[in-house]
């Protein structure tokens, strides 16, 4: 299965995915890393593990639209199979979604359908919960509302500070991630 990872940031996720495909954890090509940001930290590692890295901006385009159609010719060119967002800061359009029915994967940092949207970590800590955590979930048209595949819980402790539970919910998110991935391209290999 040939895989593309959509990062928009520090990509530390995309990271341990890179190392757990090479390690072969997960069964599958990691054939294409795209940011929407050329100066983007994950571009870095992007190019430590030697994988095709690609960028371009929506301010290069006139409209969402045709940032989007370039966005689905990469993915076309690559000849892509699942799309793995990892802190890809974008919502994906309808018709992007509509040529990867089920093949578009996200992972978001709260317990879904709790405190969705950019600030994850941030609103369940400002609310007081005492358990937050992951979810990795398929992309649908809503924002980080589609069907869920697997969550891993975090305990917010009276002492945590945010940065505390940051830290806490990267590390369940490094172990979850890769683990899931695994498991869909090998259930995906195993029906070819
Ligand atoms: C992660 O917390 C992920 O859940 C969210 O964006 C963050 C990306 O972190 N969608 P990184 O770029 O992988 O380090």
């Amino acid at each position: 299965m040939r895989i593309a990872v959509l990062a928009s940031g520090n990509g530390s996720n995309f990271e341990v995915i890179a190392q757990a495909v090479k390690d072969k954890e997960i069964p599958a090509e990691l054939v294409l890393l795209f940011s929407d940001h050329h100066d983007a930290y994950v571009l870095e590692r992007g190019k430590k593990f030697g994988v095709s890295c690609e960028s371009f901006e929506l301010k290069e385009f006139s409209d969402k639209k045709s940032y989007e159609a370039a966005l689905l010719a990469l993915l076309k060119k690559y000849d892509v199979e699942l799309v793995v967002l990892a802190g890809y800061m974008r919502i994906i359009g309808k018709d992007l979604l509509a040529e990867f029915p089920n093949r578009i994967v996200n992972i978001h940092p709260a317990l879904l359908p709790n405190f969705p949207g950019l600030h994850g970590i941030k609103d369940a800590f400002e609310a007081g919960v005492k358990e937050t955590g992951v979810t990795i979930h398929y992309v649908d048209i809503g924002v980080d509302t589609g069907p869920i595949i697997a969550q891993g819980k975090v305990q917010v402790s009276e002492n945590d500070s945010l940065s505390d539970l940051e830290t806490k919910i990267h590390q369940v998110e490094h172990q979850l991630y890769p683990q899931v991935l695994a498991d869909i391209v090998k259930e995906a290999n195993s029906k070819l």
